[in-house]
């Protein structure tokens, strides 16, 4: 099917609302419409209510891009390595409640005990990057590899930010997952074993890391689109390739420029700019500093006061640091809101209800990963826990 301007529309919503499970994404939906008001003042009592009561049965883990009524219940908070650190860290918690997107309390699941329940408070709390590589897509690329003869020399490097499945696919080929705070190491370990690396789904991180961090040019990498025959990319230019990077973006970090660089600098002479790699290379190219979510957190906890930062991540960590430190000048790198759709689903009053739900004894919107599923992305997630620190 086309549409009216002739383009081929998406196979996967980036946004799903309803009740049905959507078998393209990595994620399913459900509104039960059991959900408290957002204006119910009670809010933060009845959360703090329903903590108490589940004691230590109950550990909340939050992502930094979580919104600030959200992280002030979170047990611990991190960037998508530590929390994945830190589920398999607590085999004593019941239930883990997940303050993030889908496909982390898929890690979550995967890396807990089987008396162990995970929980994502709104199932439409998904990601657009992880959505775009779907089981299909991965396991056709992979038969390119195969009928040219490339499986036994490629090794597959999948971003956390991706489905269970894709991390399944990445157990079973000998690869291992990758967070944007053990990339390097993790391509490092890669390239050791291999003659060449097949990155998912995140272009980004993989040509930002294959060139600032391990010295590569921009020449011993392809792009692969599944939407073309071969990814687009002839026998050769997959043979002679050390990166093949898999076409995947974050929707959010995507929409910083060069340009927003340019911008920031001419308004603020002295500014620092402090960018995620999951940035475009122009824009990473550009700033002073890149790095995970935990290391833009450090990297301003350890800067002077005065000091001026534009930081080009999520907006809901940005004007969380921007709070915490008001000696330090921090702003935002685009002129344009841009919070995390999928990000902000979790919020108060999803989070209540899950919790309220949990004391009455029924657990709702538990993240089940098959087992099968499960036992071979675990082994590219332990593959990633026994990576060596940089
Ligand atoms: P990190 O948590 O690894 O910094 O990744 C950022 C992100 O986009 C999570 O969705
Ligand atoms: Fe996905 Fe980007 Fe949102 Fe992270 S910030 S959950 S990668 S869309």
């Amino acid at each position: 099917m086309t549409t009216d301007l002739g383009v081929e529309p998406t196979p996967l919503a980036l946004l799903l609302l309803g009740r049905q499970a959507d078998p393209e994404s990595e994620r399913g939906t459900a509104c039960p419409g059991e959900l408290p008001a957002a204006s119910d003042p009670d809010l933060v009592e009845r959360a703090r209510a329903a903590k108490a009561a589940l004691g230590d049965k109950l550990f909340v883990l939050g992502h930094h891009y979580q919104r600030d009524e959200v992280i002030q219940f979170a047990d611990v908070t991190g960037d998508s390595f530590k929390l994945a650190r830190e589920a398999a860290a607590r085999p004593g918690a019941e239930y883990v409640v997940f303050c993030g997107v889908h496909f982390m309390a898929e890690s979550a699941d995967i890396l807990t005990g089987p008396h162990q329940q995970v929980v994502l408070p709104d199932l439409a709390a998904g990601c657009s990057m992880a959505d775009m590589a779907s089981t299909e897509q991965v396991a056709e690329a992979w038969d390119v590899f195969t009928d040219l003869g490339l499986d036994g020399d490629t090794i597959p490097v999948s971003y956390m930010n991706s489905s269970a499945a894709i991390k399944a696919f990445t157990g079973r080929n000998g690869g291992t997952i990758c967070t944007s705070s053990n990339a390097e190491v993790a391509l490092r370990w890669a390239l050791d074993r291999g003659r060449r690396v097949l990155f998912l789904p995140d272009q980004h991180l993989g040509r930002n890391t294959a060139v600032r961090s391990l010295g590569l040019s921009l020449d011993d990498c392809v792009v692969y689109d599944p939407r073309k025959p071969s990814g687009g990319l002839s026998a050769d230019q997959l043979r002679d390739a050390t990166m093949v990077l898999w076409k995947g973006h974050c929707s959010v970090h995507g929409r910083f420029s060069l340009e927003c660089v340019h911008d920031v600098r001419r308004r603020l002479p002295d500014v620092q700019v402090l960018v995620h790699p999951e940035c475009r290379h122009e824009v990473v190219s550009a700033a002073d500093l890149v790095g995970s979510t935990e290391f833009i957190i450090r990297t301003i906890e350890a800067a002077p006061a005065g000091s001026t930062w534009a930081i080009g991540t999520e907006l809901n960590l940005v004007s969380r640091l921007a709070k915490a430190h008001a000696d330090k000048t921090i702003v935002f790198l685009d002129k344009t809101v841009c919070f995390c759709s999928t990000m902000n689903r979790i919020d108060l009053p999803h989070l209540v209800w899950a919790l309220e739900s949990l004391v009455d004894g029924r657990v709702v919107n538990r993240i089940e990963v098959d087992p099968q599923t499960a036992a071979d992305a675990r082994t590219a997630l332990d593959q990633m826990l026994a990576l060596p620190a940089l």
